[in-house]
């Protein structure tokens, strides 16, 4: 899906970007001739390599650095060059790695794309690096009209509220949602769910260790999630709790959030009729639906994940982050909160701005959605790779079960763009190890769950082809060969 170098980004004609490239062929040259030049430069990557023994000494000096100033050591011994091609990425060591985790799924057109390149350096003329609240160049309209203009197509959101952090758009959300509801003072959120790592979001996630030490100030009720294995009864077990809670606490929720997708916790799916019986049971009650996008944003069948499952009717405020760049919290008309709830210094950098935008176009552009666009034969690509590697290996992939002893159909999960494998029967310290192995075979993954734990594979989607998972599972085959042998 790799653009050609010539693809433009089109900034728009009221800044002094579009103005100089329209105006001054000097400069749409150079910057013609500089994406050229990065794209010729990046074909030199063609699969994972292994580091050069002459610059890991200088790796691991940069490392030690970068541990000794942050007080704390890097989770991969990863220090990127900026060098790179689609989903491969050279690192200081001079080894090559297939990115499958994008930054926890932010570089949606991979390394050194040329429509991101070339965005980049567009908004690399502004007269600003980054942009905020109080004054804001003309940058930060384009992306906000071109999110809600999507997400209008099948919801009332009409309003983009932008920020730079996932959890400062889903800290916005809050504010919103309990704005609406009379500063209602409970949320409801699902098990295993994770939010950003602020003070508040890290209480509403369901992650013991993101909460340890922190003072406990925000109430939140947890429904279990969907579950594939009891299918439909898993969505009367979640109703019934939740009526439970809407008798135990009347009036006092200000949203129920939800992952359309679960990321850190599983890559869990879950049918429309899940969420729609408990949305129909919110709203019914006056509580606001909130849906947190940020890690589903662009990695489904359709760009918002609610489009995909047919929800748009029942969101009321939506928060997207990731890929897009910079971050937002959407929402309709009913939800507009009173000035001075929502503000901050900064909203984002020109550059994510152009980039943001340029990313979602190229997606949109490309293919990437529906049932069967890019994003849907990257998934069944990366199931089929699955099936191949259990047959070869059945020693490595025990029966996985949840924690209610449930055994999980198959060893691939997830939708589009979010890759679930479960080797090792979800064990976490095998889990832990094969990430490692793989990071040193030459692709780098993370783990995801709360017990079984699997592997995430998030491939930079506008530029993957799904013939790629083939070298990508010649690594995985080597990483699970070290780790059965190890045992
Ligand atoms: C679902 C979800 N919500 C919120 C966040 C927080 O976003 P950020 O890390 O940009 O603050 C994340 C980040 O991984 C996420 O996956």
């Amino acid at each position: 899906m790799q653009g050609s170098a010539r693809v433009a980004t089109r900034p728009q004609d009221w800044t002094r970007t579009s103005s100089l490239i329209s105006s001054d062929p000097a400069v749409a040259d150079a910057i013609d001739t500089i994406v050229a030049r990065v794209e010729a430069d990046s074909q030199s990557f063609a699969d994972a390599e292994p580091a050069d023994p002459s610059r890991i000494a200088e790796r691991d000096g940069l490392l030690e650095r970068f541990a000794a100033i942050r007080g704390r050591g890097a989770f991969f011994p990863y220090l990127g060059t900026g060098r790179g091609r689609g989903a491969l990425v050279e690192l200081v060591d001079g080894s090559v790695k297939w990115d499958m985790i994008s930054g926890i799924g932010v570089y949606m057109l991979g390394h050194a794309h040329p429509v991101a390149v070339r965005a980049a350096l567009e908004a690399g003329l502004s007269d600003l690096c980054m942009q905020g609240n109080l004054q804001t160049n003309a940058d930060a309209l384009p992306i906000s009209e071109l999110l809600v203009r999507e997400a209008s197509r099948t919801s009332a959101i009409r309003h983009c509220f932008i920020t730079n952090s996932g959890c400062m758009a889903n800290e916005n959300a809050l504010k919103i949602c309990q704005q609406k509801t009379g500063a209602a003072p409970r949320v409801i959120a699902f098990r295993d769910c994770f939010m950003g790592r602020s003070t508040t979001m890290a209480q509403l996630g369901d992650g013991p260790a993101y909460r340890q030490g922190l003072v406990l100030s925000q109430q939140v009720d947890y429904l279990p999630f969907h579950d594939h294995a009891t299918g439909a009864r898993s969505t009367e077990v979640a109703l019934r709790q939740l009526h439970e809670l809407l008798h135990r606490y009347p009036r006092q929720h200000s949203c129920i959030v939800v992952e359309p997708v679960q990321g850190e916790g599983g890559f869990k799916t879950a049918p429309r009729e899940f969420f729609a019986a408990l949305f129909d049971a919110c709203r019914a009650a006056g509580i606001p639906v909130w849906l947190d996008e940020i890690q589903t944003f662009g990695r489904t069948e359709a760009l918002f994940a609610f489009d995909w499952l047919g929800l748009g009717s029942l969101v009321d405020v939506c928060t997207v982050g990731k890929m897009s760049q910079v971050c937002a919290c959407l929402y309709t008309e009913a939800m507009a909160p009173k000035p001075g709830l929502m503000s901050g210094t900064f909203t984002a950098s020109t550059s994510a701005f152009h980039v943001g935008r340029a990313t979602v176009e190229h997606l949109l552009a490309g293919g990437a959605f529906g049932a069967d666009g890019g994003n849907a034969r990257i998934h069944a690509a990366f199931r089929a790779a699955v099936d191949r590697l259990v047959a070869r290996h059945p020693a490595a992939f025990p029966p996985v079960r949840d924690s209610v002893g449930t055994e999980q159909a198959g060893f691939a999960g997830g939708v589009g763009g979010m890759c679930r494998l479960s080797p090792f029967g979800g064990e976490k310290s095998k889990v832990d190890a094969f990430v490692k192995a793989l990071f040193e075979e030459g692709v780098m993954t993370f783990a995801c769950g709360h017990g079984p734990y699997h592997v995430r594979f998030m491939p930079p989607v506008g530029a993957f082809d799904p013939s790629e998972w083939l070298p990508v599972f010649a690594c995985v085959e080597r990483a699970i060969v070290r780790v059965i042998s190890a045992a």
